[in-house]
């Protein structure tokens, strides 16, 4: 049988035709398929809060947050007899927000990590005077704490902050295609979301960003317990944090009453357990003037400047980053007046609370809070 050609051999302008549109189509399906991905990662982003892989839990956007007119939260931890513990024992009253525990610990969410409030320009300006001022004091990074100051750094300025206070901070990506930037539209600056070459710069720019103090520590060489490695401490109370730098957590704590026989052990264990996507929250409380006393420092009696002194609260958080396996310890520092807590109502409670220092399991914590020192005075007005 003869072999008709025009049959069996298409013509070649027609199929190269063909051959094309089909590239080109296949070519468009997958860019849009990619773009699709890409919406679909940041529309995740911003509804979720959790860009993929990067191991933290979803963050819950608050839409309608105003910083302005948020009052600073009330943590009112007053009990009648302080037990050094770690246990989840909870508070005896929760009329406040945030229900809490004095020495024991709580389970929390992602979602609670920053608290905002009216004092936020204010208190992030003094932030930047004390790092400026007293830099190695309030500033340290070894340089083994790198990946985990980066780690946390890109994820609080890329997912956190943008998620959760969107009428704060948004990412703006500059036309260009330079890189995206975090807008802080309380300051109106632009902040980079790529951490800094050293780690204490990009600990300088996350103490000059929130409120909050950031402790990081790293499992300790020798596999026995963690080793603080790194820290931007604005407001510590009553120690210099730069001398405990390079420190194992016991002896950090070295100078706490009764630290060794009541919570080294638990905590120790606490901390080789605790799970990336676990966040814990403790309050601690006071002193209404001065700093710690420490073994052998005399006690004089300090009559209270009701105008001056706090009563100091700290919101305290704890948490594993997903990546480098560090644990962050952070701190927002609260401070209320005398009058303020006995307009509430709280006098009593506050007044049986530094009785209380002396009453529970580790009764040296009323020499070591200065209770010894400004107790009686400060009781006299509450009780008034
Ligand atoms: C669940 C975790 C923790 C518990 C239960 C705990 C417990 C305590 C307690 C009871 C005190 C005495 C003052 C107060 O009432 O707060 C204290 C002080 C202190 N804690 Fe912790 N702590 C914890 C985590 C950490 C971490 C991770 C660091 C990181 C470096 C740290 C650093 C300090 C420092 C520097 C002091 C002051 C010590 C001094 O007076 O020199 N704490 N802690």
């Amino acid at each position: 049988m003869e072999f008709d050609a025009r049959w069996h051999w298409p013509p070649v302008w027609p199929t190269l035709f063909c051959c094309v549109s089909l590239i080109s189509s296949l070519l468009m399906l997958l860019t849009i398929f990619t773009k699709m991905i890409d919406l679909r990662t940041t529309s995740k982003l911003q509804s979720t809060g959790s860009a993929p892989g990067d191991g933290y839990p979803p963050v819950e956007p608050l839409l309608d947050f105003d910083w302005k007119t948020k009052e600073p939260i009330k943590i009112r931890p007053f009990k009648p007899k302080y037990n050094l513990t770690m246990s989840k024992s909870l508070l005896f009253f929760d009329k406040f927000t945030f229900t809490d525990i004095l020495q024991g610990i709580q389970e929390t969410t992602v979602n609670e990590l920053i608290e905002m409030d009216k004092n936020y320009l204010d208190r992030i300006m003094l932030r930047r005077r004390l790092m400026a001022d007293y830099t190695n004091t309030v500033l340290a990074a070894e340089d083994s704490v790198k990946s985990a100051v980066d780690e946390f750094y890109t994820w609080l300025v890329g997912t956190y902050l943008p998620t959760r206070y969107p009428r704060m901070f948004q990412i703006i990506s500059p036309p260009g295609g330079n890189s995206s930037v975090l807008r802080n539209l309380v300051t109106g600056e632009d902040l980079s979301m790529c951490s800094s070459e050293a780690p204490k710069e990009t600990l300088r720019a996350l103490g000059g960003l929130v409120d909050d103090d950031f402790l990081f520590l790293v499992p300790s060489e020798d596999g026995d317990s963690f080793t603080l490695k790194g820290f931007v401490t604005c407001f510590p109370n009553g120690f210099n944090t730069s001398k405990k730098l390079n420190m194992k957590l016991r002896d950090i704590h070295k100078p706490v009453p009764n630290y060794k026989e009541k919570l080294e052990k638990s905590m120790d264990r606490y901390f080789a357990k605790l799970k990336p996507g676990r966040f814990i929250k403790r309050a601690n409380l006071f002193t209404a003037s001065g700093n710690h006393l420490y073994e052998g420092e005399k006690i004089s009696q300090e009559e209270v400047n009701i105008k001056l002194a706090r009563v100091r609260v700290e919101r305290q958080f704890l948490h594993r980053l997903p990546r480098s396996q560090a644990i962050v310890f952070s701190f927002k520092t609260l401070l209320y007046t005398l009058p303020e807590i006995k307009e509430e109502g709280f006098g009593d409670e506050l007044a049986d609370a530094i009785d209380g220092l002396n009453n529970g399991n580790a009764p040296g914590f009323h020499f070591y809070k200065r209770a010894a020192v400004w107790g009686a005075s400060a009781k006299a007005y509450l009780q008034s």
